[in-house]
Protein backbone atom coordinates (compact mmCIF):
# COMPACT_ATOMS: atom_id res chain seq x y z
CA UNK A 1 0.00 0.00 0.00
CA UNK A 2 1.40 3.58 -0.74
CA UNK A 3 2.65 5.69 2.54
CA UNK A 4 0.96 9.37 3.10
CA UNK A 5 4.37 11.17 1.84
CA UNK A 6 4.74 8.82 -1.23
CA UNK A 7 1.17 9.86 -2.41
CA UNK A 8 1.74 13.35 -1.91
CA UNK A 9 4.97 13.02 -3.62
CA UNK A 10 4.31 11.16 -6.98
CA UNK A 11 1.06 14.06 -7.24
CA UNK A 12 3.19 16.80 -6.92
CA UNK A 13 5.58 15.38 -9.38
CA UNK A 14 2.82 15.10 -11.54
CA UNK A 15 1.92 18.44 -11.04
CA UNK A 16 4.91 19.52 -11.39
CA UNK A 17 5.76 17.97 -14.67
CA UNK A 18 2.87 16.90 -16.53
CA UNK A 19 -0.15 18.81 -15.41
CA UNK A 20 -0.59 21.32 -17.97
CA UNK A 21 -4.38 22.71 -17.29
CA UNK A 22 -4.31 26.39 -17.16
CA UNK A 23 -6.78 28.00 -15.23
CA UNK A 24 -6.73 31.97 -14.28
CA UNK A 25 -7.29 31.57 -10.82
CA UNK A 26 -4.69 29.24 -10.42
CA UNK A 27 -1.57 30.60 -8.23
CA UNK A 28 -4.16 33.24 -7.49
CA UNK A 29 -3.67 34.56 -3.88
CA UNK A 30 -6.35 37.12 -3.47
CA UNK A 31 -8.67 35.35 -1.08
CA UNK A 32 -11.64 37.37 -2.90
CA UNK A 33 -10.59 36.06 -6.22
CA UNK A 34 -10.39 32.64 -5.49
CA UNK A 35 -13.42 32.59 -3.19
CA UNK A 36 -15.53 33.69 -6.37
CA UNK A 37 -13.35 31.20 -8.64
CA UNK A 38 -14.35 28.08 -6.33
CA UNK A 39 -18.15 29.39 -5.56
CA UNK A 40 -18.33 29.47 -9.36
CA UNK A 41 -17.08 26.33 -10.23
CA UNK A 42 -19.14 24.66 -7.35
CA UNK A 43 -21.46 21.98 -9.80
CA UNK A 44 -20.13 23.72 -12.18
CA UNK A 45 -17.96 22.33 -15.41
CA UNK A 46 -14.67 24.69 -15.08
CA UNK A 47 -15.29 25.40 -19.34
CA UNK A 48 -18.72 26.82 -18.12
CA UNK A 49 -17.81 29.01 -15.16
CA UNK A 50 -14.75 30.16 -16.54
CA UNK A 51 -16.33 33.34 -18.99
CA UNK A 52 -18.29 33.92 -15.07
CA UNK A 53 -15.20 34.02 -13.63
CA UNK A 54 -14.04 36.63 -15.89
CA UNK A 55 -17.29 38.81 -16.17
CA UNK A 56 -17.63 38.82 -12.23
CA UNK A 57 -13.73 39.59 -11.79
CA UNK A 58 -13.90 42.12 -14.32
CA UNK A 59 -17.10 44.10 -12.92
CA UNK A 60 -16.18 43.79 -9.67
CA UNK A 61 -12.58 44.43 -9.16
CA UNK A 62 -12.51 44.22 -5.23
CA UNK A 63 -15.27 42.95 -2.70
CA UNK A 64 -16.18 46.71 -1.78
CA UNK A 65 -17.67 46.59 -5.82
CA UNK A 66 -19.78 43.14 -5.53
CA UNK A 67 -20.72 44.34 -2.06
CA UNK A 68 -21.95 47.83 -3.59
CA UNK A 69 -23.98 46.54 -6.56
CA UNK A 70 -27.38 46.19 -7.25
CA UNK A 71 -28.94 42.52 -6.23
CA UNK A 72 -30.61 42.28 -9.73
CA UNK A 73 -27.49 43.38 -11.29
CA UNK A 74 -25.50 40.33 -9.73
CA UNK A 75 -28.55 38.12 -10.92
CA UNK A 76 -28.56 39.35 -14.11
CA UNK A 77 -24.30 38.54 -13.94
CA UNK A 78 -25.53 34.99 -12.96
CA UNK A 79 -27.85 34.43 -15.39
CA UNK A 80 -27.70 30.60 -17.24
CA UNK A 81 -25.34 28.82 -14.60
CA UNK A 82 -27.53 27.89 -12.29
CA UNK A 83 -27.94 27.15 -8.59
CA UNK A 84 -28.88 30.70 -8.16
CA UNK A 85 -28.37 30.67 -4.25
CA UNK A 86 -25.14 30.94 -5.12
CA UNK A 87 -25.09 34.47 -6.39
CA UNK A 88 -27.56 35.04 -3.35
CA UNK A 89 -25.21 34.47 -0.71
CA UNK A 90 -22.40 35.48 -2.91
CA UNK A 91 -23.85 39.35 -2.50
CA UNK A 92 -24.84 38.68 0.87
CA UNK A 93 -21.40 37.41 1.90
CA UNK A 94 -19.42 40.33 -0.07
CA UNK A 95 -21.87 42.61 2.37
CA UNK A 96 -20.69 41.48 5.16
CA UNK A 97 -17.59 41.47 4.57
CA UNK A 98 -17.50 44.79 3.51
CA UNK A 99 -19.49 45.75 6.97
CA UNK A 100 -18.26 43.78 9.58
CA UNK A 101 -14.40 42.75 8.68
CA UNK A 102 -13.72 45.98 6.92
CA UNK A 103 -13.42 44.54 3.45
CA UNK A 104 -10.72 42.03 4.10
CA UNK A 105 -11.71 38.09 4.34
CA UNK A 106 -11.07 36.24 7.29
CA UNK A 107 -7.47 34.46 6.92
CA UNK A 108 -7.35 31.20 8.20
CA UNK A 109 -10.78 28.01 8.08
CA UNK A 110 -12.40 28.11 10.77
CA UNK A 111 -13.13 32.68 10.63
CA UNK A 112 -14.07 31.64 6.67
CA UNK A 113 -16.65 28.59 7.13
CA UNK A 114 -18.53 31.61 9.42
CA UNK A 115 -19.25 33.05 6.17
CA UNK A 116 -22.56 32.43 4.23
CA UNK A 117 -22.28 30.00 1.47
CA UNK A 118 -18.71 29.15 2.39
CA UNK A 119 -18.74 25.07 3.43
CA UNK A 120 -15.79 22.69 4.26
CA UNK A 121 -14.86 22.77 0.36
CA UNK A 122 -14.49 26.42 -0.28
CA UNK A 123 -13.21 27.30 3.07
CA UNK A 124 -10.11 24.92 2.74
CA UNK A 125 -9.40 26.39 -1.03
CA UNK A 126 -9.63 29.45 0.42
CA UNK A 127 -7.35 28.87 3.51
CA UNK A 128 -5.15 26.88 1.13
CA UNK A 129 -4.78 28.72 -1.74
CA UNK A 130 -4.53 32.35 -0.21
CA UNK A 131 -3.25 31.95 3.24
CA UNK A 132 -1.14 28.14 3.03
CA UNK A 133 -2.90 26.51 5.78
CA UNK A 134 -2.65 22.84 5.28
CA UNK A 135 -5.96 21.64 5.10
CA UNK A 136 -7.52 19.62 2.51
CA UNK A 137 -10.16 20.15 -0.24
CA UNK A 138 -12.82 17.36 -0.32
CA UNK A 139 -14.62 17.42 -3.90
CA UNK A 140 -16.20 15.01 -6.50
CA UNK A 141 -12.36 14.95 -7.85
CA UNK A 142 -10.72 13.73 -4.79
CA UNK A 143 -13.21 11.81 -3.69
CA UNK A 144 -12.99 9.77 -7.48
CA UNK A 145 -9.03 9.56 -6.91
CA UNK A 146 -8.97 8.46 -3.19
CA UNK A 147 -11.49 6.08 -3.74
CA UNK A 148 -9.62 3.87 -6.33
CA UNK A 149 -6.14 4.32 -5.54
CA UNK A 150 -7.47 3.79 -1.93
CA UNK A 151 -10.21 1.56 -2.65
CA UNK A 152 -12.73 3.01 -0.34
CA UNK A 153 -16.03 1.16 -1.09
CA UNK A 154 -18.07 3.76 0.63
CA UNK A 155 -20.39 6.28 -0.75
CA UNK A 156 -19.70 9.78 -0.03
CA UNK A 157 -22.88 10.87 0.65
CA UNK A 158 -23.04 8.84 3.90
CA UNK A 159 -21.85 9.71 7.37
CA UNK A 160 -19.41 6.95 7.35
CA UNK A 161 -18.44 7.50 3.15
CA UNK A 162 -17.85 11.49 4.53
CA UNK A 163 -16.25 10.76 7.66
CA UNK A 164 -13.38 8.28 5.85
CA UNK A 165 -12.90 10.46 2.49
CA UNK A 166 -12.32 13.68 5.08
CA UNK A 167 -10.29 12.40 7.70
CA UNK A 168 -7.93 11.02 4.82
CA UNK A 169 -7.46 13.59 2.32
CA UNK A 170 -6.13 15.76 5.55
CA UNK A 171 -3.79 12.61 6.30
CA UNK A 172 -2.20 12.62 2.79
CA UNK A 173 -2.01 17.04 2.31
CA UNK A 174 1.27 17.94 1.67
CA UNK A 175 2.56 19.77 4.34
CA UNK A 176 5.25 22.06 2.80
CA UNK A 177 2.63 22.87 -0.12
CA UNK A 178 -0.74 22.58 0.76
CA UNK A 179 -2.29 24.96 -1.67
CA UNK A 180 -0.63 23.54 -4.70
CA UNK A 181 -1.38 19.99 -3.65
CA UNK A 182 -4.80 20.97 -3.23
CA UNK A 183 -4.94 22.13 -6.55
CA UNK A 184 -3.06 19.40 -7.97
CA UNK A 185 -5.30 16.49 -6.66
CA UNK A 186 -8.14 18.32 -8.05
CA UNK A 187 -6.87 18.80 -11.35
CA UNK A 188 -5.29 15.02 -11.36
CA UNK A 189 -9.05 13.93 -10.81
CA UNK A 190 -9.85 16.33 -13.64
CA UNK A 191 -7.34 15.03 -16.38
CA UNK A 192 -6.26 11.85 -15.11
CA UNK A 193 -8.21 10.17 -12.53
CA UNK A 194 -11.71 10.97 -14.75
CA UNK A 195 -15.12 9.47 -14.04
CA UNK A 196 -15.26 7.85 -17.72
CA UNK A 197 -12.22 6.54 -19.54
CA UNK A 198 -9.23 7.65 -17.06
CA UNK A 199 -5.64 7.10 -18.09
CA UNK A 200 -4.54 4.58 -16.00
CA UNK A 201 -1.51 3.84 -18.24
CA UNK A 202 0.00 7.51 -17.85
CA UNK A 203 -1.11 7.13 -14.09
CA UNK A 204 1.77 7.60 -11.46
CA UNK A 205 -0.39 5.47 -9.19
CA UNK A 206 -0.82 2.41 -11.19
CA UNK A 207 1.03 -0.06 -9.40
CA UNK A 208 -0.34 1.40 -6.02
CA UNK A 209 -3.92 1.91 -7.25
CA UNK A 210 -6.70 -0.92 -5.61
CA UNK A 211 -9.43 -0.35 -8.01
CA UNK A 212 -6.82 -0.80 -10.84
CA UNK A 213 -4.95 -3.87 -9.34
CA UNK A 214 -8.89 -5.29 -8.49
CA UNK A 215 -10.15 -4.20 -12.03
CA UNK A 216 -13.18 -1.68 -9.64
CA UNK A 217 -11.94 1.52 -12.03
CA UNK A 218 -15.39 1.46 -13.28
CA UNK A 219 -17.22 0.61 -10.20
CA UNK A 220 -15.17 3.32 -7.64
CA UNK A 221 -16.44 5.68 -6.08
CA UNK A 222 -19.64 4.61 -5.54
CA UNK A 223 -22.59 6.22 -6.34
CA UNK A 224 -24.10 8.28 -4.41
CA UNK A 225 -28.04 7.32 -3.84
CA UNK A 226 -30.60 8.42 -6.54
CA UNK A 227 -32.88 10.90 -5.30
CA UNK A 228 -37.01 10.98 -6.98
CA UNK A 229 -37.02 13.51 -9.59
CA UNK A 230 -40.01 16.19 -9.25
CA UNK A 231 -42.19 16.75 -12.15
CA UNK A 232 -43.34 20.36 -12.01
CA UNK A 233 -45.54 22.14 -14.53
CA UNK A 234 -45.29 26.07 -14.66
CA UNK A 235 -47.46 27.93 -16.90
CA UNK A 236 -46.59 30.95 -18.07
CA UNK A 237 -48.47 33.66 -19.30
CA UNK A 238 -46.92 36.07 -22.17
CA UNK A 239 -49.15 39.57 -21.71
CA UNK A 240 -47.91 42.19 -23.61
CA UNK A 241 -48.51 44.79 -25.80
CA UNK A 242 -46.21 46.70 -28.21
CA UNK A 243 -44.60 48.37 -25.48
CA UNK A 244 -45.00 46.78 -22.02
CA UNK A 245 -44.61 43.56 -21.03
CA UNK A 246 -45.81 41.85 -17.00
CA UNK A 247 -42.84 39.79 -15.31
CA UNK A 248 -42.72 38.97 -11.78
CA UNK A 249 -39.66 38.41 -9.52
CA UNK A 250 -39.68 34.64 -7.44
CA UNK A 251 -39.49 35.72 -4.08
CA UNK A 252 -40.26 32.62 -2.06
CA UNK A 253 -38.26 29.93 -0.88
CA UNK A 254 -38.34 27.80 -3.87
CA UNK A 255 -35.65 27.42 -6.83
CA UNK A 256 -34.62 30.74 -8.68
CA UNK A 257 -35.62 32.89 -5.69
CA UNK A 258 -34.86 36.55 -6.98
CA UNK A 259 -35.16 35.91 -10.20
CA UNK A 260 -37.40 37.16 -13.01
CA UNK A 261 -40.06 35.45 -14.93
CA UNK A 262 -43.25 35.98 -16.87
CA UNK A 263 -46.32 35.64 -14.61
CA UNK A 264 -47.13 31.64 -13.49
CA UNK A 265 -49.57 29.38 -11.71
CA UNK A 266 -48.12 25.52 -10.98
CA UNK A 267 -50.06 22.97 -12.08
CA UNK A 268 -49.41 18.98 -10.45
CA UNK A 269 -50.08 18.00 -13.91
CA UNK A 270 -49.65 19.16 -17.47
CA UNK A 271 -52.43 22.13 -17.92
CA UNK A 272 -54.12 20.77 -21.28
CA UNK A 273 -57.61 21.13 -21.19
CA UNK A 274 -59.66 24.11 -19.34
CA UNK A 275 -56.72 26.73 -19.68
CA UNK A 276 -58.85 29.79 -20.32
CA UNK A 277 -60.97 28.74 -17.06
CA UNK A 278 -57.42 28.18 -15.47
CA UNK A 279 -56.05 31.36 -16.38
CA UNK A 280 -59.21 32.99 -15.60
CA UNK A 281 -59.36 31.91 -12.35
CA UNK A 282 -55.17 32.88 -11.74
CA UNK A 283 -56.11 36.76 -13.33
CA UNK A 284 -59.32 36.94 -11.83
CA UNK A 285 -60.71 38.25 -15.03
CA UNK A 286 -62.44 36.71 -17.73
CA UNK A 287 -61.71 39.76 -20.13
CA UNK A 288 -59.05 38.31 -22.40
CA UNK A 289 -58.24 36.13 -25.38
CA UNK A 290 -55.64 33.82 -25.69
CA UNK A 291 -53.63 34.04 -28.97
CA UNK A 292 -50.91 31.15 -28.72
CA UNK A 293 -49.29 28.08 -26.98
CA UNK A 294 -45.25 27.46 -27.14
CA UNK A 295 -44.10 24.48 -25.02
CA UNK A 296 -40.56 25.12 -23.96
CA UNK A 297 -38.01 22.61 -23.48
CA UNK A 298 -38.06 20.79 -20.67
CA UNK A 299 -35.56 21.83 -17.90
CA UNK A 300 -33.59 19.14 -15.80
CA UNK A 301 -32.32 20.54 -12.88
CA UNK A 302 -30.52 18.24 -10.53
CA UNK A 303 -34.17 17.11 -8.50
CA UNK A 304 -36.36 18.39 -10.44
CA UNK A 305 -37.84 18.45 -13.87
CA UNK A 306 -39.64 21.70 -15.04
CA UNK A 307 -42.24 21.64 -17.65
CA UNK A 308 -42.88 25.09 -19.31
CA UNK A 309 -45.92 26.23 -20.93
CA UNK A 310 -46.21 29.93 -22.35
CA UNK A 311 -49.54 30.86 -22.78
CA UNK A 312 -50.04 34.19 -25.41
CA UNK A 313 -52.36 36.56 -24.01
CA UNK A 314 -54.21 38.98 -26.83
CA UNK A 315 -52.64 42.54 -26.99
CA UNK A 316 -56.18 43.94 -26.74
CA UNK A 317 -56.40 42.25 -23.20
CA UNK A 318 -53.23 44.04 -22.32
CA UNK A 319 -54.73 47.29 -20.78
CA UNK A 320 -57.31 45.15 -18.46
CA UNK A 321 -55.15 42.61 -16.83
CA UNK A 322 -54.50 43.52 -13.15
CA UNK A 323 -51.02 41.52 -11.79
CA UNK A 324 -50.78 42.19 -8.45
CA UNK A 325 -47.58 40.17 -7.70
CA UNK A 326 -46.48 41.40 -11.13
CA UNK A 327 -44.48 44.67 -12.41
CA UNK A 328 -45.16 46.17 -15.73
CA UNK A 329 -41.96 46.56 -17.17
CA UNK A 330 -41.14 48.14 -21.20
CA UNK A 331 -39.99 45.50 -23.73
CA UNK A 332 -36.89 47.65 -24.30
CA UNK A 333 -35.75 46.54 -20.54
CA UNK A 334 -36.86 43.46 -20.73
CA UNK A 335 -32.86 42.30 -21.22
CA UNK A 336 -31.91 43.87 -18.05
CA UNK A 337 -33.59 41.28 -15.61
CA UNK A 338 -32.39 37.82 -14.88
CA UNK A 339 -34.59 35.28 -16.22
CA UNK A 340 -34.02 31.16 -15.40
CA UNK A 341 -33.47 29.39 -18.72
CA UNK A 342 -36.21 28.17 -20.02
CA UNK A 343 -38.19 31.75 -19.91
CA UNK A 344 -34.97 33.29 -21.51
CA UNK A 345 -34.86 30.63 -24.33
CA UNK A 346 -38.52 31.62 -25.03
CA UNK A 347 -37.68 35.37 -24.65
CA UNK A 348 -34.79 34.93 -26.74
CA UNK A 349 -37.14 32.70 -30.04
CA UNK A 350 -39.89 35.71 -29.77
CA UNK A 351 -36.89 38.35 -30.06
CA UNK A 352 -37.94 40.19 -26.89
CA UNK A 353 -34.37 40.25 -25.74
N1 LIG B 1 -13.20 22.82 -9.37
C1 LIG B 1 -13.49 23.64 -8.36
N2 LIG B 1 -12.43 24.36 -7.99
C2 LIG B 1 -11.43 23.98 -8.78
C3 LIG B 1 -10.09 24.35 -8.88
N3 LIG B 1 -9.57 25.26 -8.08
N4 LIG B 1 -9.37 23.74 -9.80
C4 LIG B 1 -9.91 22.81 -10.60
N5 LIG B 1 -11.16 22.42 -10.57
C5 LIG B 1 -11.92 22.99 -9.66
Amino acid sequence: MITNKQFAKLLLNWNNTQNDRHMPWKGEKNPYFIWLSEIILQQTRVEQGLPYFLNFKQKYPTVKHLADAPEDEVMKLWQGLGYYSRARNLHETAKNIQANYNGSFPSAFDGLKKLKGVGDYTAAAIASFAFGEKKAVVDGNVIRVLARVFGIDLAADTTEGKKKFAVLAQQLIDEKAPGPYNQAIMDFGAVVCSPQNPLCDACPFQKFCIAYQQNQIEELPLKKKKTKIQERYFNYLVIKNKKEIFIRKRTDSDIWKNLYELPMFETAKPLKKNIKEAIAIYLGNTDFEISGYSEGPVQLLTHRKIHAQFIEIEPQSFKKCKLKEAQKVKLSQLDDFAFPKTVHLYLKLKNLV
